[in-house]
């Protein structure tokens, strides 16, 4: 569970989030909206400990980030769109297992969760190859792997399906579609209204750092009298010189 509760986040004067609060379920695959400079990274590295808060406060399954930011950061798993950071002399499954063992896990559970995730990624046949010649998409994947590989209770997904072919991105749904099938909180931003459209039932629309709509898609569609969701963002985006 996710409880973002009047968060703000200042950057000297500048406020880039403003009395921002929305609560995202266990089991639900919730979307982040909003334009460029929004406010939705910034959201979600408060929610992960990389930033804190100016104002308010975010619990994590019950932790707040301000007071229990360990045990907020052992429930979490978070994947940046972009540039992914991977050790590209390292093969596919020394990049994850680097990472879970930053995580503690044992051994035999890191083996465990990389056949798991290898598998549902589709990643086997170049798990074992160094990741320095792999393509974008590929890259993405190990990524992917590497957020999950702790077996997080809430999923912070920016923009994560960023340079993923169709297939890819198919593979990616179903894994998010398992993920909530099996209870995990998953919060995802896109700006790819198709995709938002597929995966979340709710969303919360975000316009320079301040909520402007959070609930279903289809209150979204009422509220604005506009099925098309590139034409209800357009709306927001113009219709709000605040
Ligand atoms: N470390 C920082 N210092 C100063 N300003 C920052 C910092 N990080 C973000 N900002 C500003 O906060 C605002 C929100 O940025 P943020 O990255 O959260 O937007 P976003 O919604 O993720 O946009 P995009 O869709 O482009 O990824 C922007 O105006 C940005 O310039
Ligand atoms: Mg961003």
């Amino acid at each position: 569970m996710i409880d973002v509760k009047q968060v703000g986040k200042r950057f000297g004067h500048f406020a880039a989030v403003q009395d921002l609060s929305f609560r995202v379920e266990a089991g639900e695959v919730y979307g982040l909206l909003g334009e460029n400079g929004a406010g939705k990274t910034t959201t979600m590295r408060m929610m992960a400990t990389i930033l804190q808060p100016t104002e308010g406060d975010i619990e994590i399954s019950g932790f707040s980030v301000r007071r229990d930011p360990v045990e907020v950061r052992r429930r979490i798993g978070i994947l940046f769109g972009g540039d992914v950071g991977l050790y590209n002399r390292l093969t596919a499954r020394e990049n994850i297992a680097y990472f879970g063992s930053l995580y503690g896990l044992e051994p035999a559970r890191l083996r465990e969760r990389i056949d798991i995730l290898s598998r549902m990624l589709d990643m086997e046949e170049f798990i074992d190859r160094r990741v320095g010649a792999f393509s974008r998409g590929m890259k993405q994947k190990v990524a992917i792997a590497r957020t999950l590989v702790h077996d997080p209770d809430v999923i912070l997904l920016d923009e994560p399906s960023t340079g993923l072919d169709v297939t890819a991105a198919n593979i990616f749904r179903r894994m998010v579609s398992r993920m909530q099938d099996e209870g995990k909180t998953i919060l995802f931003s896109s700006h790819n209204m198709g995709e938002i459209n597929k995966l979340c039932k709710r969303v919360a629309l975000i316009h320079k750092g301040r909520l402007r709509f959070a609930g279903t898609l289809e209150c979204l569609r009422e509220k604005f009298g506009i099925v098309d969701l590139d034409d209800i963002f357009m709306a927001v985006v113009e219709g709000s010189e605040n």
